[in-house]
């Protein structure tokens, strides 16, 4: 989603804001600008729609003057279209603004600043932001007094970078339920909605609390917090250095990532897991009656299979929802109760906003997150990390991994201290954990099976995945992976709901996605569906297992399209069977030629609701 970066300090600043643009863009946007303050104090923006590389030319033809501070913005259009024109930096009088957020009281504003005698030129809610500061500038106000004044009129969320020409030498940044944090480097700083637009300059960071304002000079950073009070808040030291991601040989970040699934889950178990003795951080297993598991998109079905892990290996009852449902019906929630947040990027705002609701209502929150230094780690109880490294691609797949196999040993240790698993199951189980690495290895090795069956999708106008038990979440999920990247509409349903309406579908142009496993006991009936489809001349692709493709009668076997994956405990099965649905919708994508990195409309990041 947007993004911001700017910098006060170097000669150099409108290059290095470039550059962290280009480092935010896999977090999706649809046009981008600069805005630097040259040395004669008066502002100047260049603009461009599509991608940062349109920018770049921009420039090239046009250069900003030379200046030590600038701004950038990557903008994902919410209000307005995605044009120059909305585009950020926006701009009143002498006030530029660069927004990451919505300011949902933006039309009250508009009226207010119309009566003023501002002309807005733009359809954005943005603009109406340095029109307000400029008026209380007007008023003869000091910069940041102007700020003080104008920002709590603001409802919403919003991350803002501000440069002024009544104060040519500042830097401003302030943040409301929108992530913003600022860089310390040499004679340098920064600001930046997300920290990797800074990998290259500094690994310190200060994370703004809700409503600080942030004054940079070149020599100093003060802080205040919304009552105007100088205050500070602790230096994080962030290693970034593995983090300069590359596709590494790869065609795509996402084929990338995905064949780095053995590794991230190698480094769950190198962190959780020592001598046998599960070491994630502790909870209260033996007195938790209920969790709610909160999250959105593919985190959220990552969330339906940690329901499994918790129903199955620990007997609690585990309702799942998703965050922009929950924030919004006021649940009534025990008190005590364990509430977790599942989040990538850990700075989704429905997610975190539900995470508030819950904290208000004496939650213990617990962050699933690949992100330790986020709002919603930050506002969480307890941290785990699922270490699956930077995702740059915008579908997720090794983060959705690291979730799944983190909810297996959150699953198994709530067992244990609960003791609904005796140690012979429990080490069964650990050692299907500690195989799952090659398992996965020899999964993603597979690729012919997966190219062969992804040209079934070649004419497709939609598709459908079934799946029981814990695969059902995973044919939500192999639906939702075709259809962010390849276009092709999909919907994923549990395989026993087919005959109650998606059936309808069923033609010799669909392909159905039938996901079965041996370890389940649920294998026949998922055949059955599976006949039911055949018969109504539908193009049956059925993903299974060794054992289970071994059995399966000799009609199926000749008709349906075969995907194996290694035969493998349930436990483990979620994990294997996801990685032919990424590589499947990966391949889809591919041949249609679509942007596999930063599908259209996409963002990495969803920081507004
Ligand atoms: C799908 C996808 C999204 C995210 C969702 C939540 O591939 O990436 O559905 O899963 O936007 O994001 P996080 O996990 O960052 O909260």
């Amino acid at each position: 989603m947007c993004g911001i970066v700017g910098l006060i300090g170097s000669p150099n600043a409108t290059n290095i804001v470039l550059n962290g643009l280009k480092r935010l863009e896999y977090r999706g946007y649809d046009s981008s600008g600069i805005a630097s303050m040259g040395a004669d104090s008066l502002i100047s923006i260049q603009k461009a729609v599509g991608k940062i590389a349109a920018l770049e030319e921009l420039l090239a033809r046009t250069p900003l003057p030379p200046a030590i501070m600038a701004m950038g913005h990557t903008r994902w259009a919410t209000h307005g279209k995605a044009t120059a024109l909305n585009a950020h930096p926006h701009r009143i009088d002498n006030v530029a603004v660069v927004h990451n957020g919505i300011i949902e009281n933006f039309q009250e504003l508009r009226e207010e600043i119309a009566a003023a005698d501002i002309t807005l030129q733009t359809e954005t809610d943005t603009e109406t932001v340095p029109a307000l500061i400029q008026l209380a500038l007007n008023q003869s106000k000091s910069a940041l007094q102007a700020l003080q004044a104008a920002l709590p009129r603001l409802e919403g969320a919003f991350a803002l970078g501000i440069m002024l020409e009544d104060d040519p030498k500042t830097l401003y940044a302030t943040r409301r339920g929108a992530p913003l944090c600022v860089g310390i480097g040499d004679g340098v700083h920064y600001i930046a909605s997300d920290p990797l637009a800074l990998a290259e300059h500094t690994n310190k960071f200060i994370f703004l609390e809700e409503d600080d304002i942030a004054v940079l000079t070149t020599d100093k950073i003060t802080l205040y917090n919304g009552n105007g009070q100088e205050v500070t808040r602790p230096t994080q030291l962030i290693d970034l250095s593995g983090i300069l991601a590359t596709k590494g040989g790869y065609k795509h970040f996402m084929l990338k990532e995905m064949h780095e699934q053995p590794a991230v889950v190698s480094n769950i178990l190198a962190a959780y897991l020592e001598d046998d003795v599960l070491t994630l951080p502790a909870l209260n297993w033996a007195d938790i009656t209920s969790v709610n598991i909160i999250a959105c998109g593919t985190a959220y079905y990552a969330g339906l299979v940690g329901k499994n892990n918790l129903e199955q290996l620990a007997g609690i009852p585990v309702n799942v929802d998703v965050a922009s449902e929950f924030r919004y019906r006021n649940p009534p929630l025990q008190k005590d109760g364990l509430f977790i947040a599942i989040s990538q990027s850990g700075e989704t705002a429905d997610t975190l906003a539900a995470l508030e609701y819950a904290k208000r209502h004496g939650q213990h929150i617990l962050a699933v997150t690949n992100t330790p230094t986020s709002s919603i780690a930050r506002a969480a109880d307890v941290v785990l990390n699922i270490y699956a490294g930077q995702e740059i691609a915008v579908a997720s797949t090794k983060a959705f991994m690291g979730m799944i196999t983190v909810f297996a040993l959150m699953g198994l240790q709530a067992g244990q201290i609960r003791k609904k698993i005796d140690s012979q199951t429990f080490t069964a189980h650990l050692q299907a954990l500690k195989e799952l690495p090659a398992k996965l290895t020899q999964t993603l090795s597979n690729d012919a099976q997966h190219t062969k069956t992804a040209d079934l999708f070649r004419d497709a106008n939609s598709a459908l995945f079934l799946g029981r038990g814990t695969l059902h979440p995973l044919a939500l999920e192999g639906a939702l992976k075709l259809k962010e990247i390849s276009y092709i509409h999909a919907e994923g349903y549990a395989s026993g709901e087919m005959k109650h309406g998606p059936i309808a579908l069923v033609d010799e142009h669909l392909p159905v996605v039938n996901l079965a496993s041996s370890s389940d006991g649920l294998l026949e009936k998922t055949i059955s569906n599976m006949k039911e489809v055949e018969a109504r001349h539908g193009k049956v692709i059925l993903i299974t297992d060794q054992t289970a493709a071994q059995t399966l009668d000799a009609d199926i076997a000749k008709t349906a399209t075969l995907i194996t994956v290694p035969e493998v405990p349930a436990i483990t099965a979620p994990m294997v069977f996801t990685v032919p649905l990424q590589m499947l919708a990966y391949h889809v994508a591919t041949m249609r030629g679509t942007d596999v990195d930063q599908p259209r409309n996409l963002a990495k990041s969803v920081t507004v609701e």
